[in-house]
């Protein structure tokens, strides 16, 4: 376990630089970052926003697989949409059910990519999203203007507008009594999946384009630069990270 918990720490610390942990601390998004060469494919990484959102501590969630989160009412051809794309090494975006610590089921918008060596055009991180969704019932009930359309003017401009941290920490906490209300629900496995709005779907892509930022931004001073396209494939040791996570299997079963 601990030789494992050392090739974690090295997963990140061998590609950016110390202050990188800091600087995606201070994002406010709930995301993780994982090792597909690292044998069970584990979470390196675990943002403040994802702890507070799963109820778990770090210590908890680094060294998991993201399937932790799921449970019984976790809908499994999601399961595999996520699992194709982590084989093809693609992004995908899709409705999900996931559990806190104290049981409660929650949707969110699960948004994954995968991070790619700018050397060798090899995939050494995923990299996920996790937007909670407010389902349509509490934002009709709410007091923001959400809308599908994207004409939720109060709420996208304190989230996208210039705003001011402690504007958009009051508008999170109003969020998240309206997750609580969700939460709340009885029954949720059962309910017709919720669909995420225009306001979520943009508020992953913005979350990812924010941590691959500071990814690449921080993967420069350690000379292993990390980039969110493919940018090359140096000669023809292309591994693809189905097979890595297969190697790393077997190279965790020689140390241990
Ligand atoms: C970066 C990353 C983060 C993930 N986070 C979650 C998560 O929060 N919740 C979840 O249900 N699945 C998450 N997953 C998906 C699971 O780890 C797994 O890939 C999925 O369940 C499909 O594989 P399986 O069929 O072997 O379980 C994540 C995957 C990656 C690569």
């Amino acid at each position: 376990m601990d030789s494992q918990l050392g090739l974690i720490e090295q997963s990140f610390n061998s590609r950016y630089t110390f202050w990188a942990r800091e600087a995606l601390d201070d994002l406010p998004d709930n995301f993780t970052i994982t090792d597909p060469s690292i044998s069970g494919h584990p979470i390196v990484f675990a943002s403040r926003g994802f702890m507070k959102m799963s109820g778990y501590s770090r210590e908890e969630i680094i060294g998991k697989n993201g399937r932790f989160f799921q449970g019984p009412g976790t809908n499994r051809r999601t399961v595999m949409e996520i699992r194709e794309a982590i084989r093809e090494e693609r992004t995908v975006e899709v409705n999900l059910l996931n559990y806190r610590k104290d049981g409660t089921p929650f949707w969110m918008l699960f948004r994954l990519s995968p991070v790619f060596c700018k050397q060798d055009g090899r995939v050494t991180h995923f990299l996920a999203v996790q937007v909670p969704i407010v389902s349509k019932k509490h934002r009709r009930n709410s007091g923001f203007n959400f809308s599908e359309e994207g004409s939720d003017s109060g709420f996208r401009e304190i989230v996208f507008g210039s705003c001011r941290r402690e504007v958009c920490s009051d508008s999170l906490l109003d969020l998240d009594r309206l997750l609580a209300l969700d939460s709340d629900s009885q029954g949720l496995e059962n309910e017709e999946p919720c669909e995420a709005s225009e306001l979520e779907k943009r508020k992953a892509a913005n979350a990812i384009n924010n941590v691959l930022s500071v990814l690449t931004q921080y993967s420069a001073s350690t000379g292993k630069l990390v980039c969110e396209k493919r940018c090359s494939i140096a000669g023809v040791g292309f591994i693809n990270s189905s097979l890595r996570i297969s190697l790393g299997r077997i190279k965790q079963s020689f140390v241990l």
